[in-house]
Formats: C-alpha cells, structure tokens, sequence
C-alpha cells in the first residue's frame, strides 16, 4: 500500500517511527521502493551530491522537476516529497503557490517541502489551501548557510531555541504535514517533537524526533566531500566501486573482457561473404 501523508499522521499517533531517504534517480527510487523505507525526499542536496556544487544554492526549479521526475516514476509504493529550490518560493505567495504546483503537476511529487519558519507561512497557508502537501525544514537549513556563516548547528541559545519552537508550532498551524530538524541539539527536537501533533523528521537532530532521514550517497559511504557527524556509513560503495571500476579496466586491458558469453554471433555463411 503506498504511503501517504495520512500514514505520517497515524504513525506519530501510534508512536511509530519514521525512515526517509533522499533520493534523485529513477534505478535508486526503483530499489527503495523495494525497501521497508517509508518515504523519499527528491531534496535539493541534489546539489551537491548530483551536480557538485559547493552548497544547494544554484539548484533550479527545472533541476528539481527533472529529478523529481525520475524518482516518482521509480517510487510508485513511496511517499514522494520535492525540495522547493532556493528564490522559488520566497519572492511571493503566487510564485510559491506557481512552483509548488509545478512539482506536484510536472514532476509527480506527492508533497513539496521548503525551509524557513514563520517568514513563509503564508506560502504554507496558499499551498495546503490549494491540495498541496508541505513538509517544512527547520535548523541548520542549507538554503541559508550564507546567512549562518556555514553549515552550523542551529539553536543552542535560549533566544535561538526558543524561536525554533515557535516556528515549529507556526509551521503547524499553517497546515505542513511534518517538519525536518535538521542538525539542532537533540533535546530541542525532543522538545519540539513532544509539543507538535505532527511527525518530526531528524537529521543530526538526535533519536527522538519521530523519524528520520539521511541523504543516502552519505548513508552508503559514496559521498566523501564532507561527512556531517550525524551520518551512519551502513555500507562503504565508495570502495566497493572504486574496486569494482579498477577490475573493469584491468580486464578490459588485459582482453579479459568481453569473454565469449558477453559476445554476439554471426553465421559462419554470412561471415564468409565479408572477406
Ligand atoms: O536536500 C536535502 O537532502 C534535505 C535533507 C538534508 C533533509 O533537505
């Protein structure tokens, strides 16, 4: 059965977690949708895992749709949330309202999410008004890491913590979903995730929060630009490729590769008429 924003809501009333992945192509969104994970982020860290960028800050609204494509067309059992690209939707209510439409029409997305707090509710109210399901982005939210002075954890003052908690409530009551905390201390999101009646989804935000999720070239150890300290390598494909790309090379120079079962054949009558 797939997994809806209705399943989100049950799984916080009955006090069950949460797991979300990022994901951004088709034959990735294929094997997770074979997976128990319950939902997928097409985030705008596509940025810097699926493009190289230093940060999130030049992913586009095309950008987005084309990814948001792929996986939704893999993610078929999944809950399948789009990440609003930076300026697409903070100039006005109607531009978010055009473009958060845009992931649901033209990409397929189930939801859209996007980063800030009280400053972007109107764009939540226009959009949960209008059928479109918002995840909201609190903390460390790498669309603003030129305002923060690099990706630091956020909240660790009593004024900081305190409007954090406030924008989550705030997020709330414009109608979002569920809400990403994302690198804050685990006690805030504790907090904020005992005062909220929606999920909490976590990354670096401790085990309390009501789900969580990891982007997962970080989660499978393929990503080594930066390794935040809240990833959990489950696997090292980094290695495992790297071996795998040096045996294809060593083969293919030593003529191991393609044997005879990789080859096609041809009528020796045909050959022969070639010569
Ligand atoms: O873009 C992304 O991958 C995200 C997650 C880190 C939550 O927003």
């Amino acid at each position: 059965m797939k997994i809806t924003v209705a399943t989100f809501a049950k799984r916080k009333v009955e006090k069950q977690k949460i797991s979300m992945l990022t994901c951004y192509d088709y034959t990735t969104a294929k094997i997770i949708n074979q997976t128990n994970v319950d939902a997928v982020l097409v985030g705008d860290s596509v940025g810097n895992v699926m493009l190289g960028y230093p940060d999130t800050l030049s992913v586009t609204m095309e950008d987005m749709i084309t990814y948001g494509r792929a996986v939704s067309r893999g993610c078929t059992e999944k809950l399948v949330v789009i990440d609003m690209p930076f300026m697409s939707y903070q100039v006005s209510v109607e531009q978010a309202l055009i473009n958060a439409g845009r992931l649901l029409k033209e990409a397929r997305g189930n939801a859209v999410k996007l980063e800030g707090g009280q400053n972007i509710c109107p764009q939540i109210k226009a959009m949960t008004q209008a059928g479109i399901p918002v995840m909201g982005h609190l903390g460390m939210t790498p669309q603003s890491v030129n305002a923060f002075g690099g990706n630091k954890v956020q909240g660790k003052t009593e004024a900081a913590a305190k409007k954090l908690i406030e924008d989550a409530l705030a997020l709330q009551e414009a109608g979002c979903f569920a809400i990403v905390l994302e690198c804050i201390p685990h006690k805030l999101a504790a907090i904020v995730t005992e005062k909220l009646s929606i999920p909490t989804i976590g990354i670096g935000a401790g085990a309390q929060c009501d789900g969580q999720i990891l982007v997962y070239q970080d989660m499978l150890g393929m990503y080594k630009d930066f390794s935040p300290k809240f990833v959990k390598h489950y696997a090292n494909l980094s290695d495992i490729m790297t071996n795998a790309f040096n045996d294809y090379d060593k083969e293919v120079k030593e003529q191991a590769f393609p044997s005879e079962e990789h080859t096609f054949k041809i009528d020796e009558e045909v050959l022969e008429k070639l010569y």
